[in-house]
């Protein structure tokens, strides 16, 4: 029987991972280098994305996930084993005072884009046979807070895209999403440090965490990873919870 680490390792498998430049996609991207998959890296931030391309030999697309045609043009560029959508925004506004591109480069972002990868990337997958597909959705999906109204719908969007797309690839390709909860990205630590290193904000949600911190843009990787790889081969369709219990609270 192979062992659980030899089912998630990745070699020869390509992948691309969008949202690569920084927090949970870098981590994605830095998980499975290690794993010795071939990476494709897309995000619309040039400099950072060169940089984490360049410490991982991986390729670097520098393109805004919005442009319809990229996608194709990318497909066409690469047999893609594993597609991760992580590029994401997250602003927040309340929902009487929310403005039309507010919700429009939102859902266009973190909804409409993870679509249109999944179609044109997808499409390959069917075509070949195989693949895997994960998407970064949050757990705002299920418990939504107040100023989050195009940033839930979007993510609650991305959960029923999910299973639509498990349910529309089968059986060839596997097609699933992960919630997270808060996660300590660089993005987080910089807003605690603007705020002296003590944001009420972040004590008031490490406060609801029954693990009692924050989580780690590695421990959204490794999930990620395992959903990806063959140790998973029989799980398509779920949305995986890693918040340190937060949702029971
Ligand atoms: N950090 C958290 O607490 C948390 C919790 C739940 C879900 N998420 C989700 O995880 C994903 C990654 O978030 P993160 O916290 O790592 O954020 P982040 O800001 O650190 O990283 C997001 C990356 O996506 C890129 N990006 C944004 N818009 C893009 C676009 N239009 N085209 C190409 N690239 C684009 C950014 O340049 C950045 O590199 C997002 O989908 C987010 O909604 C994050």
């Amino acid at each position: 029987m192979r062992g659980l680490g030899d089912l998630c390792a990745l070699g020869g498998q390509r992948a691309i991972v969008t949202g690569a430049a920084t927090g949970i996609g870098e981590a994605v991207a830095r998980r499975f280098a290690d794993a010795g998959a071939d990476l494709l890296l897309i995000d619309r931030d040039e400099t950072l994305l060169a940089a984490v391309a360049g410490s991982l030999g991986a390729r670097a697309h520098a393109a805004d996930v919005t442009d319809w045609d990229m996608a194709e043009r990318v497909a066409a560029s690469i047999d893609a084993d594993i597609l991760v959508n992580c590029a994401g925004l997250y602003p927040s506004g309340p929902l009487l005072e929310l403005d039309e591109s507010h919700w429009d480069r939102l859902l266009d972002v973190n909804l409409k884009a993870t679509m249109r990868m999944t179609q044109a990337v997808g499409r390959g997958m069917v075509d070949r046979g195989r693949g895997a597909i994960v998407n970064i959705a949050s757990v705002q999906a299920f418990r939504p807070t107040a100023g989050k109204a195009a940033y839930a719908a979007s993510k609650a969007g991305v959960i029923a895209l999910t299973q639509v797309s498990a349910i529309e690839l089968a059986p060839a390709v596997r097609v699933n999403a992960v919630t997270p909860g808060p996660i300590m990205t660089d993005a987080v630590k910089a807003a605690v440090a603007r705020a002296g290193g003590s944001a009420p904000l972040t004590a008031r949600r490490i406060s609801q965490v029954p693990l009692g911190r924050l989580g780690e843009p590695d421990e959204v990787a490794r999930v990620v990873q395992f959903l990806a790889s063959p140790a998973a081969a029989f799980v398509t369709g779920a949305a995986w919870t890693i918040d340190g219990g937060a949702l029971l609270g």
